[in-house]
Formats: C-alpha cells, sequence, structure tokens
C-alpha cells in the first residue's frame, strides 16, 4: 500500500499540474481524491492491516492528500491568474480615446424664419393654413385676376403638369382655396414652397413664400401699412426704415412693394442693395373686387389687403447670407449655425 500511496501522489502531482483549465483541473482533482478517486480505492485495503500497519499507512495517506490538496490550491490559484491576464490583455478598454460625440441638430433656416414669421401673424390674430404645392390653374391664375391670356403669366416662369395643373409658382392660391372655405372676417397666414423655371445665384427652382391676408369691413390701405409696419419692426428690429413704393400686381389694386432700409450698410449704399441704400422684402396690396367676384365675396361689404414674401430672401437679410444656393446644398457646417 505503500508504494500504491506514493505512486498515487507521483500520478497526482503530474495530473493537476498538467491540468491547464479550471474544468480540468476540477475534473482531475475528483479523479483523486472524489468519493470514487483512486485514494478512496487504496484506502478500501486499510481493512486488511494490522494493528500496527494502520496508523502508519492512515498517517501518511492524510500526508499525501494533504499535500495533492495543496497542490490543486495552487494550480488553480495560477489558472485563475493566467484567465484573468488573458482577459486584461483581450478585454482592454482605452479610456483616453475620444468619445463618440451625439450632435444636437438644429432647424433649417428656412423653418426658423418661416416659424418666426408665423409667430409674430399669430400674435396678430391670423391663422396658418396651407394649400397643395401641385395646383390647378384656376387657384394658381384665374381666380387672382390672371386669365389665359394674361401678360402677368409670363412673369411667373411656370412649370406646367398640363394645361389646367401646375407646379404653384407662389402661395397666394392658398387665399383663393381660405376665402372660399371661410367667410368674411378672415385672417390668415400661408407658408409653403412654390416652384420656377428660374435657377441661378439668386434664383432657385424651388423656394419658398408666406402669403398673408386679411378681409373685413372697412379695411384699408392704412391698416395694410400698419400691420406690415408692425410685422417688419418686430422681424428686423424698432429703428429700421420701411417704405411702400407703388407697384403693381393682377390681385391687388393699389399695390406697393414694400422696402426695408438696407440692413447691410443701414441706409448708406453698398453693393447687396445696389447702392439704393433700400431692399424689397414683399409685395402687397387691397385684394381687387375681381379677385373677391371669384369667391363670391361682396365687394360692397368687404374690403381687405394681401401680401406676399420670400423666406430665403428674408432670411439672407436676417442672417447676411449671400448665397441662395446655401439653404439647399445642406451643408452641415451652414445649418449648424442657425
Ligand atoms: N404672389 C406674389 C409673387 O409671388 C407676391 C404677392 C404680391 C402676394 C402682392 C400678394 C400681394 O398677396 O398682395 O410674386
Amino acid at each position: 500500500m505503500r508504494e500504491q500511496l506514493t505512486e498515487l501522489l507521483e500520478q497526482g502531482r503530474s495530473a493537476l499540474m498538467n491540468a491547464d483549465s479550471a474544468e480540468a483541473l476540477q475534473q482531475a482533482r475528483v479523479a483523486l481524491l472524489g468519493k470514487k478517486g483512486s485514494m478512496t480505492g487504496i484506502m478500501k485495503g486499510m481493512g486488511r492491516m494490522t494493528a500496527e500497519e494502520r496508523p502508519v499507512i492512515g498517517a501518511l495517506a492524510n500526508r499525501i492528500k494533504e499535500e495533492l490538496e495543496t497542490l490543486f490550491e495552487e494550480r488553480a490559484a495560477f489558472i485563475e491568474e493566467q484567465e484573468l491576464q488573458r482577459r486584461l490583455a483581450t478585454e482592454r478598454i482605452d479610456v483616453t480615446l475620444p468619445g463618440r460625440t451625439r450632435f444636437s441638430g438644429s432647424r433649417h433656416p428656412v423653418t426658423l424664419v418661416t416659424e418666426e414669421i408665423c409667430d409674430i401673424f399669430a400674435s396678430l390674430g391670423f391663422g396658418v393654413e396651407e394649400g397643395p404645392e401641385v395646383e390647378q390653374d384656376f387657384y394658381n391664375f384665374e381666380a387672382l385676376n390672371m386669365p389665359k391670356d394674361h401678360p402677368a403669366r409670363d412673369m411667373q416662369d411656370t412649370f406646367y403638369i398640363n394645361d389646367d395643373v401646375v407646379l404653384r409658382t407662389h402661395t397666394s392660391p392658398v387665399q383663393i382655396r381660405a376665402m372660399l372655405k371661410h367667410a368674411p372676417p378672415v385672417r390668415v397666414i400661408a407658408p409653403g414652397t412654390v416652384y420656377r423655371r428660374d435657377s441661378d445665384i439668386t434664383h432657385s427652382p424651388m423656394f419658398h413664400q408666406i402669403e398673408g391676408f386679411l378681409v373685413d369691413r372697412h379695411i384699408s390701405f392704412g391698416d395694410l401699412k400698419g400691420i406690415l409696419t408692425t410685422f417688419i419692426t418686430q422681424y428686423f428690429g424698432k429703428n429700421v426704415g420701411v417704405r411702400f413704393r407703388p407697384s403693381f400686381f393682377p390681385f391687388t389694386e393699389p399695390s406697393a412693394e414694400v422696402d426695408i432700409q438696407c440692413v447691410i450698410c443701414g441706409g448708406g449704399g453698398c453693393r447687396v442693395c445696389k447702392k439704393s441704400g433700400w431692399l424689397e422684402i414683399l409685395g402687397s396690396g387691397m385684394i381687387d373686387p375681381e379677385v373677391f367676384r371669384s369667391v363670391n365675396y361682396d365687394s360692397e361689404k368687404y374690403s381687405g389687403f394681401a401680401f406676399g414674401m420670400g423666406i430665403e430672401r428674408i432670411a439672407m437679410l436676417k442672417y447676411g447670407v449671400n448665397d441662395l444656393r446655401l439653404f439647399f446644398e445642406n451643408d452641415v457646417r451652414f445649418l449648424q449655425q442657425f
């Protein structure tokens, strides 16, 4: 038995030292020292021993068992350390790397200006209305006092879908739709996308406008001046100069274009205002009785004014942007600035 035990120690040592994972090590331990292991098998021979031999072999068996346990502990600690080192090497995180930033978005300047303008008119009692971008000739031209042969149609560079359907060239058709929907008094502001066959540094085939109009009893040109001046001073500042200049539109009579003092040079004259000191920002006028007739409004009872402006142009003046195309290139370096 003595030889069996010393052999077990030798075998056990190499089995434990060769185990290269926590599981293999545990298996080796069970095979050596477990209930059905080699050690138990050897100790079954104890029964056949003399009373003198028994304590000597018992003590030897205990020492071997302890030694194997110690070897097991040491090997287990070694394997655990190795595993830790492996994980440290493979799961390394470089905490000095810059983090991934989430950039917050911002509103497009066209959206921003549209919202600001709508807010000002909302505070003056105007409600927002929208209309279709693919529009019938009737709303885009006919009802706005521009019959088929009207020369003013030439100025609009229209995209025709067919003889009766166009891409709307302005937001004025929303006027017609709103008046057909509501009886007076009405106060409406209508922002939207419009289309014209025109493309250069100052023209884009797609751009944005805001139309507005007001109809009630006893509305005069004084109301038009008052509302538009209020809007302009709220939007561009109290001290900006405003002037109303006679003009012509088929759907208004009388008509006026509105200029503000050049926001770049303050009125002294520069490249942007072409040395005039003034910048045109909108068209306006008293709604023509012909327009009222096409929506069945009684022009003896009611009068009103309308106005329309280009949003990109307002944005360019407000933010000092010198190229219209920047609004449509979607370069985040430009868009982030608003
Ligand atoms: N619809 C015109 C255009 O696109 C702008 C305009 C001028 C609208 C005068 C109006 C107005 O309502 O009264 O050029």
